[in-house]
């Protein structure tokens, strides 16, 4: 496994286009919050490279699934511009795939038939999956083999442990081989020793298959562990306020978490979320914008 591309090139913000483009957005949820200038998140800049790694930290409420709704153009933005591989955004993007910290695998589908499911609603696929279906199956399954599933394909979810059912969840958010993958928490309700193991899943996929990924996480290790740069978001305002890119060299191992340089930068992450709770965000930018 060798460096993934993004590394490789080393090329500038400027010199790339991005693949994700913020122009100064901001969100209200409806008509009445915006009159009362409430904004969800606001003033967001924000340029992320094609094949880039980013992670989210920040406390609950600082609108982090308002970011994710904003990306995934399940919501618009009330003022600013969001652009996505070249194109405007202006409705629910297809290039995306999404998984949550609940699995939510349908308990009457066997794994690969839950792995199927978006290619059996979402366009392209949906008009040609019963011709296709064989090739589709064969992907579903290749891919459940690829996260260690291997067995389990004609399981039903409540044979599976949870972390299992996260990692079919994940295939069913890849299936379509989509070009972004959103992960709110989806490691959240796992043990230590399996949400380490997903780490490593995830790793390894992002390492062949080359998409985007948008993490948001409440765990510090592992965003330094997997992020090529990490975010942290302050609420009220819900503002973008830390941008700390990570330069631990790749492929990275579990070892590595056990190194200065890693706990250095996970202590680093430690003292903004800190600033923002005792209510300074901007304390909390400038470090960081000081870099
Ligand atoms: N559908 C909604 N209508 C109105 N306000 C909302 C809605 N969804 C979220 N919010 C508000 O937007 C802010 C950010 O929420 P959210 O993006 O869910 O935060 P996070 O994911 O970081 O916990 C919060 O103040 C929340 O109450
Ligand atoms: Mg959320």
């Amino acid at each position: 496994m060798n460096a993934h591309p993004t590394q490789a090139a080393q090329t500038t913000e400027s010199d790339a286009r991005p693949f994700v483009e913020f122009r100064d957005v901001w969100l209200a949820y409806n008509e009445e919050l915006l009159q009362a200038n409430q904004f969800a998140v606001e003033a967001i800049d924000l340029h992320i490279r094609q094949g880039e790694f980013i992670a989210i930290v920040g406390p609950s409420g600082c609108g982090k699934s308002t970011f994710m709704k904003l990306t995934t153009g399940l919501k618009m933005p009330s003022i600013g511009r969001i652009r996505i591989d070249g194109q405007p955004v202006t409705g629910p993007l297809k290039i995306s795939g999404m998984a949550f910290q609940s699995p939510s695998l349908l308990p009457w589908r066997t794994t690969v038939d839950n792995v199927l499911l978006p290619l059996e609603i979402v366009e392209p696929y949906r008009s040609s999956f019963k011709k296709n279906r064989k090739e589709y199956e064969a992907r579903a399954r290749r891919l459940l083999q690829k996260v260690g599933l291997a067995g389990y394909e004609d399981k039903y979810p409540w044979e599976l442990s949870g972390g299992m059912q996260q990692r079919a969840s994940i295939c069913r958010a890849l299936i379509h081989e989509p070009k972004m993958l959103l992960l709110d928490e989806p490691f959240g309700a796992l043990d230590a020793f399996t949400r380490e193991e997903l780490w490593c899943i995830l790793r390894d996929l992002w390492t062949e298959q080359q998409f985007n990924v948008i993490l948001v996480t409440h765990d510090l290790r592992e965003s330094v562990f997997l992020a090529d740069t990490v975010y942290v978001m302050s609420k009220s305002p819900g503002r973008f306020v830390v941008k700390r890119e990570i330069d631990l060299p790749r492929p990275r191992e579990l070892e590595v978490t056990y190194t200065k340089d890693f706990t250095d930068l996970v202590l680093e992450l430690r003292g903004h979320i800190g600033a923002i709770r005792q209510g300074s965000p901007a304390a909390a930018g400038q470090a960081v914008i000081s870099q």
